[in-house]
């Protein structure tokens, strides 16, 4: 794998500057790197943290208590939002305190990249603006030319950007199916594909994709493994112990919770050469979260494992009532023995199957938009992860080419009861 240098300052040096500033440590090996710890870097919000706990603290209390970062001015338990876009230089002329700009980061963008680095066990985090602007950072990271392995059902406004805008950038795609890895090795070209992006489970279908076996592929090729794991979150899986390099969070859905920010995160496992470069196109095209946006997704964050593991009892339950009613052809959801992944799920998923489940209904598309437009509990809207839920007709909004069948609608369970979330799908399909 290769991932771009950044050695050339720009004229007035403001890039290296930023660079230095996001903690980016320049050029290092172009073949695949061993596994290490990456350097640290110099991070004061790091150095203030501090949970009190007879021994490690477990992801739930990392999780509830933000990571232990408080205000050390006055005591309070919830940190303040750091708004400044700027901050001044030691009279020396350096940034020894860690921050030069806000286009850099922030130190509210560094209390929740912390707690995100906890919570999968990575080294490193970067919080971006959207999941989009996550993702299509690691491609843009990518030395060119570059082949990039991606799965056919996956993502579909990331898998559009791959299909139209990644090959400008020098990026050959090749789509498969990643649930098999069989597949995956096909697709390899050793010596030549630098990353494999995979999805599990991946929308809308919920397939499953062994993160294990993706890792052995990728990295016998030389390719690093990226995982979006929005849908499953570090409350059920950590793909970076089961050998990922990457992790990508569209931290708009589980992560925050409420539906009220858009935002995203690469996690790295090990991989500097990654970090300096995704580190530095954030800093250089602007991409970072914004302060107020970060204090949110803090604020979520400390609720998750209780918001997910909630949300997977429900997603269960749902499948479970559906499966083999009149009206409903299949119910795609990995918690269900009959789902082809499910095995895999009950080993690389712990604690339940996520929250999302779809159900692809006998009488068509027609009566699957129908259905959704008698929801009265569910609400017609796009996203998931969210404390409400959501019902969505795929297909419309993924348009010509998805692999999404029209029959096909998408369920995100949020915390409502139970049984009023069964009785108004009931009530939809005319029971
Ligand atoms: C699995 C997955 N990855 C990435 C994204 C993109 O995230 P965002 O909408 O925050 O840009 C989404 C958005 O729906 C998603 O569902």
């Amino acid at each position: 794998m290769s991932f771009r240098t950044f050695d050339q300052p720009n004229r007035n040096g403001t890039v290296a500057n930023l660079g230095r500033m996001a903690g980016v440590a320049h050029g290092h090996a172009i073949a695949p790197e061993p596994k290490r710890p990456m350097a640290a870097r110099h991070d004061p919000i790091a150095a203030q943290r501090r949970i009190e706990c007879p021994g490690s603290p477990h992801r739930e209390t990392i999780a509830a208590q933000a990571g232990g970062v408080a205000d050390g001015a006055t005591g309070g338990l919830v940190p303040p939002i750091h708004v400044a876009s700027t901050f001044v230089r030691d009279a020396d002329n350096q940034y020894r305190r860690g921050y030069c700009y806000g286009r850099a980061d922030n130190a509210t963008v560094r209390q929740v990249e912390n707690v995100l680095t906890d919570l999968e066990g990575g080294a490193a985090t970067l919080l971006f603006g959207s999941g989009m602007a996550a993702a299509t950072t690691v491609f843009l990271a990518l030395e060119p030319p570059a082949h990039v392995i991606a799965p056919t059902a996956m993502y579909w406004g990331l898998h559009q950007w791959l299909m139209e805008e990644a090959p400008r950038h020098g990026l050959e795609m090749t789509f498969v199916d990643a649930g098999s890895p069989a597949a995956l090795q096909a697709a390899m070209r050793p010596g030549r594909t630098q990353l494999v992006w995979i999805e599990t489970p991946s929308n809308p279908l919920w397939t499953i994709t062994d993160i294990a076996a993706a890792a052995r592929i990728a990295h016998d090729g030389g390719a690093l493994l990226a995982v979006d794991s929005t849908v499953s979150t570090p409350v059920l899986t950590r793909p970076l112990e089961l050998g990922a390099d990457l992790v990508l969070h569209s931290a708009t859905k589980y992560l925050n919770g409420h539906s009220d920010v858009v935002a995203g995160a690469i996690v790295f496992g090990h991989t500097a050469r990654a970090f300096d470069a995704c580190a530095k196109l954030r800093g250089m095209l602007g991409g970072v979260l914004g302060p107020f946006e970060a204090s949110q997704l803090l604020r979520g964050l400390r609720t998750l494992h209780i918001r997910v593991r909630h949300q997977s009892v429900t997603a269960l339950a749902i499948a479970r009532h559906f499966d083999g009613h009149p009206c409903i052809k299949q119910i795609l959801y990995p918690g269900l023995a009959r789902h082809p992944g499910h095995a895999l799920a009950a080993r690389q998923m712990q604690g339940g199957f996520g929250g999302m489940l779809s159900m692809r209904l006998r009488s068509g598309e027609a009566a699957a938009i129908a259905a959704a437009a008698r929801m009265r509990i569910w609400k017609r809207a796009t996203s998931l992860g969210g404390v409400e839920s959501l019902v969505e007709h795929r297909s419309s909004i993924e348009g010509p080419g998805s692999p999404c069948p029209p029959d096909l609608l998408r369920f995100s369970t949020g915390l409502e009861n139970i049984d009023d979330l069964i009785a108004d799908i009931e009530q939809a399909l005319g029971n």
